[in-house]
């Protein structure tokens, strides 16, 4: 592959794998892929069947939802690969969101020991945020993204392109995560991001290049989550939790969005000013922007029980009995993760975080 402003080179304790961003690269790939003499063998999102059937490639489909990227679904895909031949020399190439990376990039690390693979996001999330970092997560039963492995891929490719048949939240929720990442690495990032088009195809690829350059800092400082890479939790727990007492009617990157707002209203709760910092009022309106491509996002907020996002907030794992664990803005717009004593005060502001950020859409122009 040859240099260009498109390609990012990332390093991990397994190696350095390339990322090519690049809108209309995806017919190319995937002609390239029956020339290139590998013995390949796609995982694709349902979604692309017709898109990839044309070129006649042993190719296995899978429906991109939660019960897919199940431990319990995971046998059948694998007999199904045995069944057509994969082996040691096999290299899987996964095309779809991060339904279809977990699940690929959890089989490669575990299939015969582990097999090389390769990547094309097709949602903003993956192409913005999932596909480097390298870890897969598989749900067990109930519980979300309870196994996982580090096991990055051999290669990346985004087509931002693709991202244009995506529905209007979905789309919103990658870019809302870009924000995040972008809003944690530095004011340059994040006004990066802020003046980029996202309707642009070409916008759009700077959009990806952006985000992916400053969370491959994160990962590169901290590839297993230790320090650093935890500021990217920004938005998450009080995320989660919304995401969870909405029963996933918001979806995970407006409930980040949401979660995001919560977090700064947590902080003025606790006395908080950011009058002196910019980007956090740009933050702020640009999320508030972002998360009405959801429909009926005043409906879904007014239905949430307050008690249960509390004690979906309170119960997150990273939390320790005397202190919350988060992820809150400085007054200087810093990121950085806080201990916060777990008191009767404490809960009261959370609370009354929550009821600042649904009041504060109530009041906005849908
Ligand atoms: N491994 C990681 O680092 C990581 C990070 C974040 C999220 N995740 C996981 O990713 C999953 C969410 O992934 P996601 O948001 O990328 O989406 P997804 O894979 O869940 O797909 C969402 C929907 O969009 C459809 N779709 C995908 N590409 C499309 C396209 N180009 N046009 C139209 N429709 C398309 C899918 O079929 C599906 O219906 C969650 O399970 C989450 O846990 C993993
Ligand atoms: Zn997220």
């Amino acid at each position: 592959m040859s240099e260009s402003s498109n390609l990012l080179t990332v390093s991990s304790s397994t190696g350095t794998y390339d990322v090519l961003v690049q809108s209309r690269v995806f017919p190319e790939v995937l002609a390239e892929l029956r020339e290139s003499g590998t013995k390949i063998l796609i995982l694709a999102d349902e979604f692309f069947r017709t898109a990839v059937d044309k070129h006649g490639l042993p190719a296995i489909f899978i429906e991109a939802t939660e019960t897919s990227k199940s431990l319990h679904a995971t046998p059948a895909l694998i007999e199904q690969m045995r069944s057509l031949g994969a082996n040691r020399q096999t290299h899987l190439f996964a095309i779809g969101g991060g339904v279809i990376q977990d699940l690929a990039s959890f089989i490669a690390s575990v299939y015969m020991r582990g097999l090389e693979w390769s990547y094309l996001p097709t949602t903003v999330l993956g192409m913005v945020d999932s596909c480097i970092g390298g870890k897969s997560s598989i749900n067990v039963g109930p519980y979300k993204n309870l196994l996982g492995t580090f096991h990055p891929p051999q290669r990346i490719l985004a087509d931002p392109a693709l991202a244009g048949s995506l529905p209007r939240d979905q789309f919103a929720g990658g870019l809302i995560e870009a924000a995040k990442i972008t809003f944690c690495h530095s004011e340059e990032a994040f006004a990066r991001h802020l003046a980029s088009d996202p309707d642009s195809e070409e916008a759009l690829e700077m959009i990806v290049l952006n985000s992916l350059t400053a969370k491959k800092h994160f990962i590169e400082v901290d590839e297993f989550d230790k320090k650093e890479r935890l500021l990217l939790n920004f938005g998450h727990t009080f995320g989660h939790a919304l995401e969870g007492a909405s029963h996933y009617a918001i979806p995970h990157g407006i409930a980040v969005g949401l979660g995001i707002l919560c977090s700064l209203a947590f902080q003025r709760q606790r006395g908080v000013s950011f009058d002196g910092a910019a980007r956090v009022t740009q933050l702020e309106s640009y999320l508030i922007a972002m998360v009405q491509a959801l429909d009926d996002l005043r409906h879904h907020l007014h239905t949430l029980s307050l008690d249960d996002v509390l004690e979906r907030m309170a119960s997150d794992k990273k939390h320790t009995a005397a202190h919350y664990t988060l992820i809150l803005v400085a007054d200087t717009g810093d990121v950085i993760l806080d201990r916060v004593e777990r008191t009767l005060e404490t809960d009261r502001q959370l609370r009354q975080a929550v009821h600042a950020m649904i009041s504060q859409i109530e009041s906005s122009r849908p």
